[in-house]
């Protein structure tokens, strides 16, 4: 089990590769959905995810992709199970198990998750059924007084137990706790934030006797909130980020694969690429971004039958993009690649 477990977290973070996040819950994609007018129907979700999945070469730069329930028990209109598909294609099939966010012990801020209850029962089903990892999401927020101890202790118990019962039925957890952009706070201030999160995490990991190698951290980069006056250069952004994970995180970790958490989508690659760069790190370096893989792909399907093969080329651009940033050889020169 334990050598599974570490072979697929490898797997993962494999170098020119990265994970989509697709697991938007119902509410989340009908909002995206519906700033393009498109409806959100389980059919039109499904259509959605159909033209992500079988994007020719998806396998080239993508290593795996969080699903949400709905999907994982989706097919092709041809009838082939998503999971069968993602499987042949050579990418890892994941599972979104937490149920989203609930208010925290009255606080009109902060926020915890949901879906502990009942996990050790539905994990071992996704696991039969072929997950190889899921994903579980913290946030946090910076504001006066926050994140405040209470929470960071609260979600990192729960980021804990949950990356424990992964393991127990051989799925690998993906730990994501992500200290949210929202805000006008300073580059210094996200820096301080993420590492009284991570430090509170990896404690409660060890307390847990999670398996470190059998697992992925998925947090936010060290950015300044997205109402800051000033924005960071991606060089500063590297920096700041990897000073404080290299003294924060142990080198056993197999693998960081950050969230996009609100950088548009060339930010989000280049910010990546500037780490990279800079390497070799004890850990391997990739994405596992939600909107900035798929803003452009969404808006060019618009909803459309028509558009799915230009959306696939968008679609693809992006994860190859990324997937030369997670090696340190991507140059803004190259998103030109989609206009010829
Ligand atoms: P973003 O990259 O859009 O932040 O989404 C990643 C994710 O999976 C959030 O849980």
């Amino acid at each position: 089990m334990e050598d599974n477990l570490k072979e697929t977290a490898r797997a993962m973070v494999t170098p020119g590769k990265g994970i989509l996040a697709a697991d938007e819950s119902t509410g989340n994609i009908e909002k995206k959905f519906a700033k393009l007018g498109v409806p959100s129907t389980e059919e039109t979700r499904r259509q959605y995810r159909e033209l992500l999945f079988t994007t020719p070469g998806l396998g080239m730069h993508i290593s795996g992709v969080i699903l949400y329930d709905e999907t994982f028990h989706q097919s092709t209109s041809g009838g082939k199970s998503f999971l069968k598909l993602l499987t042949e294609e050579g990418v890892l099939p994941g599972i979104k198990v937490d149920e989203g966010t609930t208010g925290f012990a009255g606080s009109e801020v902060e926020k915890t998750t949901k879906g502990l209850e009942g996990l050790p029962k539905r994990m071992p089903e996704y696991a039969k059924k072929g997950a190889k990892f899921a994903k579980w999401r913290a946030i946090y927020t910076i504001g006066d007084g926050f994140p405040s101890d209470r929470l960071i202790q609260q979600n990192a118990k729960d980021l804990a137990a949950y990356a424990k019962i992964c393991q127990e039925s051989g799925v690998v957890p993906i730990v994501e706790p992500e200290v949210l952009m929202d805000g006008n706070h300073s580059i210094d201030a996200c820096k301080e934030a993420t590492r009284r999160v991570l430090v509170a995490v990896f404690e409660e990991l060890s307390n847990t006797d999670v398996s470190i190698e059998g697992m992925i951290l998925k947090p936010n980069m060290v950015v300044p909130g997205e109402a800051h006056a000033r924005k960071a250069s991606p060089e500063e952004i590297a920096d700041a980020t990897l000073n404080l994970l290299k003294e924060v995180l142990p080198s056993n970790l197999p693998g960081i694969a950050f969230l996009s958490g609100g950088q548009s989508e060339i930010e989000a690659t280049e910010n990546l690429n500037a780490m990279a760069e800079v390497g070799p790190h004890p850990w391997k370096l990739t994405f596992s971004y939600g909107r900035a893989l798929q803003s452009s792909t969404l808006k060019k399907w618009n909803g459309k039958k028509e558009n799915v093969y230009e959306a696939q080329k968008a679609f693809y651009h992006r994860a190859k993009m990324n997937g030369l940033a997670t090696l340190g050889k991507y140059k803004r020169e190259m998103e030109q690649e989609l206009l010829s």
